[in-house]
């Protein structure tokens, strides 16, 4: 199943309503809200570093690691054109192959973990995570809510036809597994010399799974691995989400002893 391979290409484009600035800063007041001063992060499932760049910018120490070597290579392009230096990886992240340790922080953003299909690998990651973390570091991550996938996204047909990409886009949800299937067609114009040629299109195809996983399962995990502190926030708010909250932000602290 191909996932963010030439996608990755007008994922930037196709963000381009989302507001990075306003996710950074929300990011930063979670960190005030839960008592923790960050200097370094490691950030899971980076992408094309809409979060990495501006974190670095702000002297964030922060590594990016994501399994899609096309979504790396748009990261490092940008991070290149900009002059900010970036640490990226390829890797999976279930299998996350990390070996710096007492971090402050681990940082998973905008659908990382929906990615992560079954909790046994969620909790993988999260014990991982608790073992790289220094005591009191946290790990902080949003997911898009069940009531999202489920309801919103569900079994939903989507399309956008723009001057230069075009889209369509085919949900398929399963409540008894809550695994949602998302079928992309996407057309990107070729650039072309010729006049003739100006019309013509590429086809792409790419199904992306996630999983809707529910508030109760994370917390649940969250705590078999043993992290404390563990809150969730509505969408970008500082309060609990309600049920039609579409994002939820995650906060777990690691505390070892009392
Ligand atoms: C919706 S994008 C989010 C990218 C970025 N965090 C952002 O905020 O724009 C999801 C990302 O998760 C990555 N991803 C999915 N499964 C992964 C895995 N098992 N290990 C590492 N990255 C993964 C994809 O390659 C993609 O870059």
């Amino acid at each position: 199943m191909e996932q963010y391979g030439n996608f990755a290409y007008i994922y930037d484009e196709l963000m381009d309503d989302v507001d990075y600035e306003k996710w950074v800063n929300h990011i930063e007041n979670l960190f005030i809200e839960n008592g923790v001063k960050v200097k370094n992060i490691l950030e899971l499932a980076c992408g094309t570093g809409n979060l990495t760049i501006p974190l670095a910018r702000k002297n964030y120490d922060i590594a990016g690691i994501d399994i899609s070597e096309e979504m790396l290579d748009v990261a490092l392009n940008k991070s290149e054109n900009m002059g900010i230096p970036l640490v990226l990886l390829q890797q999976d992240m279930v299998k996350l192959d990390f070996d710096i340790y007492d971090l402050d922080c681990i940082l998973c953003a905008c659908d990382g973990f929906n990615y992560v299909t079954s909790l046994e690998e969620l909790k993988g990651i999260f014990s991982k995570s608790y073992e790289l973390l220094k005591n009191g570091g946290i790990l902080l991550f949003d997911i898009s809510s069940y009531y999202k996938i489920s309801k919103i996204l569900g079994n939903n047909f989507m399309g956008e036809a723009r001057e230069n990409i075009a889209y369509m886009w085919s949900n398929y949800y399963d409540d008894k597994t809550q695994l949602i299937d998302m079928d992309l067609d996407f057309f990107v114009k070729v650039q072309a010399d010729d006049e003739e040629e100006d019309n013509l299109f590429e086809r792409y195809h790419e199904t992306h799974q996630q999983r809707a996983h529910k508030i109760n399962e994370i917390e649940s995990i969250l705590n078999e691995v043993g992290f404390k502190n563990i809150n969730c926030y509505g969408d970008f708010s500082i309060l609990k989400p309600d049920e039609k909250s579409e994002r939820i932000f995650f906060t777990a602290i690691k505390k070892k002893g009392n």
